[in-house]
């Protein structure tokens, strides 16, 4: 990454060709002593992983597939904090290098006129209540055509290049991630979650908006309100009762 101007993430990075996924490749290189900030990148994935158990789109060149080793010292339940950094710090990266209007649907989902056009897989490691270290797995559909999308996706997902009109360079784009990321990362360690949190409401698609959710006491709807200072989503039901969501997707509606 010729150029980088990061001091610590993406110093060290490894480059392959088709991997299964990214994330086990960061998880393997962690095993052997890698340290902060080294970086996997990988033109193809044959089993990129999604949230949820789902299956991550990776076709060969088109897209930034790519897991960044973290090891901050903070406790395990600050991850959903990370989840939300990461988020804004991949929002404001695109918004700096693309002309598209993009916002992030809670927690981590990066959409374009309703569209998904990246995701945030975030899998730690943790030992009495401390994370040992959190590889940060992103997606970025960059490149690719409508025609490089399954039907069943083209509904849904969308990427950089047909909604900005152009092809873009994923070189710069990860470069600018990983800028965007070590100054909120440095800023999230020396003061805390809040204004991470203020970044992140202000690029919100999902906040005073109808949404559903799924949870293991049933359906909830009710109107995304706002985040909290762990990462939850506050929402409020029709009846008025307020209701926090820690995980899982939501719908839009
Ligand atoms: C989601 O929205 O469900 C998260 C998708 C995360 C995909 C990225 S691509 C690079 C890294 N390697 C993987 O297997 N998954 C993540």
């Amino acid at each position: 990454l010729q150029g980088l101007k990061t001091k610590v993430l993406g110093q060290k990075v490894h480059v392959y060709g088709e991997v299964d996924s990214t994330q086990t490749i960061a998880h393997a290189l962690v095993a052997s002593g890698a340290s902060e900030g080294t970086l996997v990148l990988a033109e193809a994935q044959t089993a990129g992983r999604g949230r949820m158990g789902r299956a991550w789109h990776s076709p060969a060149g088109k897209g930034i597939w790519m897991s960044l080793v973290l090891t901050p010292k903070v406790p395990v339940y600050f991850m959903p904090q990370l989840t939300l950094l990461s988020a804004v710090a991949l929002c404001r990266a695109i918004q700096k290098v693309c002309r598209v209007d993009i916002g992030i649907k809670w927690p981590n989902d990066l959409l374009i006129k309703g569209k998904k056009v990246s995701g945030i897989l975030l899998e730690s490691s943790g030992e009495d209540e401390r994370l040992k270290y959190v590889i940060a797995g992103i997606g970025i559909s960059v490149n690719l055509k409508v025609e490089d999308y399954p039907e069943e996706l083209r509904s849904v997902a969308t990427s950089l290049a047909i909604e900005s009109g152009t092809d873009i360079k994923r070189e710069t784009l990860v470069q600018a991630f990983l800028l965007e990321f070590e100054e909120l990362y440095a800023l999230y360690l020396q003061e805390g979650f809040s204004p991470i949190r203020l970044l992140w409401e202000a690029l919100s698609v999902t906040l005073k908006r109808p949404i559903r959710t799924h949870t293991p006491m049933g359906v909830i709807e009710g109107i995304a309100d706002s985040l909290d200072d762990t990462g939850a989503l506050t929402v409020i039901k029709g009846d008025g009762e307020r209701i926090k969501v820690y995980s899982g997707d939501i719908e839009l509606r």
